[in-house]
């Protein structure tokens, strides 16, 4: 059996979960503090908080941003349902635009075309890790057009001045954007460490900050722990501190903290990222490219432009001219031989929630057409060169099957 996407669960990282249970501090402590400034180093980030899941932390931005009923932001049709959950829950409206032309990522034509005077957020959505076009990005929502549209609500809008954007960079922890680390590109970035993830704390998730100059980041930051906390003003440390036991709360808030356990995984993991963890992603997909790369009917994923160099997520092999249905028998054919695949992602127009909104997938073409013949392959640490070739050798078979081609 070839799993999809496993952990990289070794001794040192039992080792360092199990100093974090025997140091009697177990929820959001230490640990998840240095995890944090950790992060922030990484990335060049002004500044980063980690919370239970980067669902939980991309809802909470939209929150400080002050995003609610009547306002809409701008997202990919082409994503996971968190990116339009967290707008949804705020009770603004998703606009959803279709992929670049042979692009898993967002259309900055798309999203200039879209924005309007109640737009109050764009969240691109660096799909496989590979970071969207945010030159293009930024310029649409530091245009002159769309400060005159602007209509701010609170005080955070009013500083800013603009639509905000906020990436979710679920995928794209250690990716580069000519040459800048995801993390220190757009306003915000939040970045997943789910079980499946690059860098993973089982579950959890961190938000980047990367605000213009003016936004005390120190106040975010406290804005956002606080909240991920039910707007307490006092966390669980503080208030072991002698004395310390009076508290308030501020606002209702939720409960998305980490814990110390979590961060005692991401910091091995990070701690081995770069050196390690990155490289051998890497490795891996260029094994794929190597094997496939004799196939014009086998469409490659993008992994590197000049000094934009995305985090190898996922590897998304798309294979020309084959339809959903042929998609799904490949897929179906490969499994028979014990190999996980998965697809990412079926675009959102396609899902009854969204479709109950009023989405269409036949408004996005695009997105259609990249999910249809993509099938993501396992990529993990711990995978072989020899279980590369397993797969390699499965999704070729696969493909002769169901296509007669080969
Ligand atoms: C594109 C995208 N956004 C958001 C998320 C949510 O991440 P989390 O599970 O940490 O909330 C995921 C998770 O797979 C994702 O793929």
């Amino acid at each position: 059996m070839i799993p999809f996407s496993p952990p990289r669960i070794d001794d040192k990282i039992v080792d360092e979960v199990s100093a974090a249970l025997r140091s009697g501090w177990i929820t959001t402590g230490p640990r998840t503090k240095r995890f944090e400034r950790e992060i922030a180093a990484y990335t060049h980030a002004k500044k980063s908080v980690c919370f239970g899941s980067a669902t939980a932390g991309l809802e909470l931005a939209l929150r400080w941003l002050g995003i609610g009923p009547g306002d809409e932001v701008i997202i990919p049709a082409y994503t996971y349902c968190a990116t339009a959950n967290v707008v949804l829950h705020c009770g603004a409206r998703p606009v959803m635009v279709d992929c670049a032309p042979g692009s898993f990522n967002m259309d900055p034509a798309q999203v200039a075309a879209a924005m309007s005077a109640r737009t109050k957020a764009v969240i691109p959505v660096d799909i496989a890790g590979y970071p969207c076009d945010y030159d293009a990005l930024r310029a649409i929502v530091e245009s002159p057009e769309a400060a005159r549209a602007f209509r701010p609500s609170g005080k955070i809008q009013e500083a800013l001045g603009r639509p905000a954007l906020f990436a979710d960079s679920a995928h794209g922890f250690g990716a580069r954007y000519k040459g800048k680390m995801l993390g220190s590109v757009a306003d915000g970035t939040g970045f997943s460490f789910h079980a499946v993830k690059n860098l993973t704390t089982a579950e959890g998730g961190a938000l980047c900050l990367n605000l213009p100059d003016h936004f005390d980041h120190e106040a975010a930051y406290a804005w956002l722990t606080t909240m991920s906390l039910h707007g307490q003003n006092k966390d669980a440390l503080a208030k072991t501190k002698k004395g310390g036991w009076r508290y308030d709360v501020i606002a209702p808030g939720y409960k998305c903290n980490m814990t110390d356990i979590q961060a005692a995984i991401g910091l091995v993991e990070l701690e081995r990222y770069e050196k390690e963890t990155l490289p051998r992603r890497k490795a891996v997909c260029m094994r794929y490219n190597q094997a496939f790369s004799g196939r014009e009917d086998y469409l490659l994923p993008a992994f590197s432009e000049g000094e934009t160099e995305g985090s190898y997520h996922l590897y998304q092999l798309r294979i020309d001219g084959i339809t959903e249905d042929e998609r799904d028998a490949v897929i179906a054919a490969i499994a028979e031989r014990d190999i996980a695949v998965n697809v990412h992602f079926i675009p959102l127009p396609m899902l009854t929630a969204y479709k109950a909104v009023g989405a269409r997938i036949s408004d996005y073409p695009v997105a259609y057409s990249m999910y249809a013949n993509e099938i993501s392959l396992p990529v993990y640490y711990d995978l072989t060169d020899a279980q590369i070739d397993e797969v390699v050798r499965a999704v070729s078979a696969a493909v002769k099957k169901v296509t007669g081609r080969g």
